[in-house]
């Protein structure tokens, strides 16, 4: 037993308190996890899009007084009834998204979107009982995606967190909770291009720098990134991109572009950038025959693809993925490995570290675009 375990722990969280406004940091009092929950000690945090566009909350639905935070690494502090898999002193990664083992999703070896701990951005409250575990003077504070990992102690669903091996340095690993994973994931595990064959990466955010990452992996020889911003081409140059594709220098489609620099398509093609132009372009630039194209974006929710359906009579597949395909408890733990023996690259994604205390400025970073991942220190 921990000296915590079963009491209110009182510590430091950022909470939002409105949309857009700086988050505060300031103390809240954190509940004992309650049955098949566990209240874990962040070590490390970063900050993601996601993060981002829900503190913005243009589009979605607000939900203030919040702490947000999906991507970090910790310990685990006190488990509630019927947790087993997990231990006080266990590392852990946490995911927006879970495993609950039991249903028809967890059971499929094709599926990774459980149906009791699938992401719900909506809600900001633990499945348990339906309340908060963090409060301030008895005002409960929403939670987000199930996670909150800005703060110092945060209580998570077992289902949503993946045992990692002890060695692994938090401070790095961490950005495997989410972004890292989800692009690596869209190539090795649903495009799986072969050795020596070609891909087109559009959008070169942190995601598709991973989905690029995963290329470099599967041994890729021509890797083409596609962004609009010259920006993006300097970070991208450590990850193994053979050439870059600026869309906004071409006046026609740049799937046309694509086609004539591989004599008639790539063999696959990733897109993480959300835009609806950009993913028909990701289908229609490979190759017939055989090409497969995997969608990662998020697009706004009126967006409609269309393609003529000869371009799928042609033998083109058009795929889509959550979360890379990776099942988070069963399958992160062996892609933290794939770091610690040396096959997967994660310092290159790093481009900023803060302490807890100058949290916002990752926001300033990420809002200007500047760099990818920024590590935010709990305790410094
Ligand atoms: N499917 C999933 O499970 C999952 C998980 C995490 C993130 N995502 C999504 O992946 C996408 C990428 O995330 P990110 O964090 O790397 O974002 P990011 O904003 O850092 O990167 C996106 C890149 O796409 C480029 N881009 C945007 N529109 C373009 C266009 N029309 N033409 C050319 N380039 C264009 C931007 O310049 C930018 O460099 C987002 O849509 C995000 O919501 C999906
Ligand atoms: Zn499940
Ligand atoms: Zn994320």
């Amino acid at each position: 037993m921990s000296s915590t375990a079963g009491l209110v722990i009182p510590c430091k969280a950022a909470v939002a308190w409105e949309a857009g406004k700086p988050l505060v940091i300031q103390q809240v009092e954190v509940a004992p996890p309650q049955t098949m929950e566990v209240r874990i000690k962040v070590k490390y945090t970063s900050l993601c899009h996601t993060d981002l566009y829900f503190w913005e909350a243009k589009g979605q639905t607000p939900l203030f007084p919040r702490i947000f935070g999906h991507e970090a690494a910790g310990i685990v502090e006190s488990v509630g009834e019927g947790v087993t898999d997990l231990q006080i002193g266990d590392h852990v990664l946490p995911v927006f998204t879970g495993e609950c083992g039991d249903c028809k999703h967890c059971k499929s070896e094709e599926s990774n979107m459980c149906n009791l701990l699938r992401i719900n951005t909506d809600r900001g409250v633990m499945l348990n009982d339906g309340k908060s575990r963090f409060s301030i003077n008895g005002t409960p504070i929403n939670h987000f995606v199930g996670t909150s990992t800005f703060s110092e102690y945060t209580v998570i669903h077992s289902g949503c967190l993946a045992k990692i091996n002890p060695l692994a340095p938090m401070d790095k690993v961490c950005i495997l909770s989410c972004g890292i994973s989800t692009g690596l994931g869209a190539t090795l595990n649903v495009a799986k291009p072969k050795r020596g064959s070609s891909i087109a990466i559009f959008g070169l955010g942190a995601v598709g720098l991973a989905a690029a990452e995963g290329a470099r992996i599967a041994g890729a020889s021509r890797i083409i990134g596609i962004d609009r911003s010259p920006k993006r081409f300097k970070e991208a140059e450590k990850f193994g991109i053979t050439e870059f594709v600026n869309s906004e220098d071409h006046d026609r489609p740049i799937q046309e572009v694509i086609a004539e620099m591989t004599n008639g398509g790539v063999d696959r093609s990733v897109e993480c950038t959300g835009n609806i132009d950009c993913m028909i372009a990701a289908f229609e630039c490979v190759h017939d025959g055989w090409g497969v194209a995997v969608l990662v974006g998020v697009p706004s929710k009126d967006a409609v693809f269309m393609t003529k359906p000869i371009n799928m009579l042609n033998e083109r597949t058009l795929k889509g993925t959550f979360f890379g395909n990776y099942k988070p408890r069963t399958d992160l733990p062996s892609v933290v490995d794939m770091y610690m023996n040396k096959e997967l690259e994660l310092d290159k994604f790093i481009t900023h570290r803060l302490p807890f205390s100058e949290i916002n400025k990752a926001f300033d970073y990420m809002l200007k675009g500047e760099g990818l991942r920024c590590i935010i220190s709990m305790e410094e």
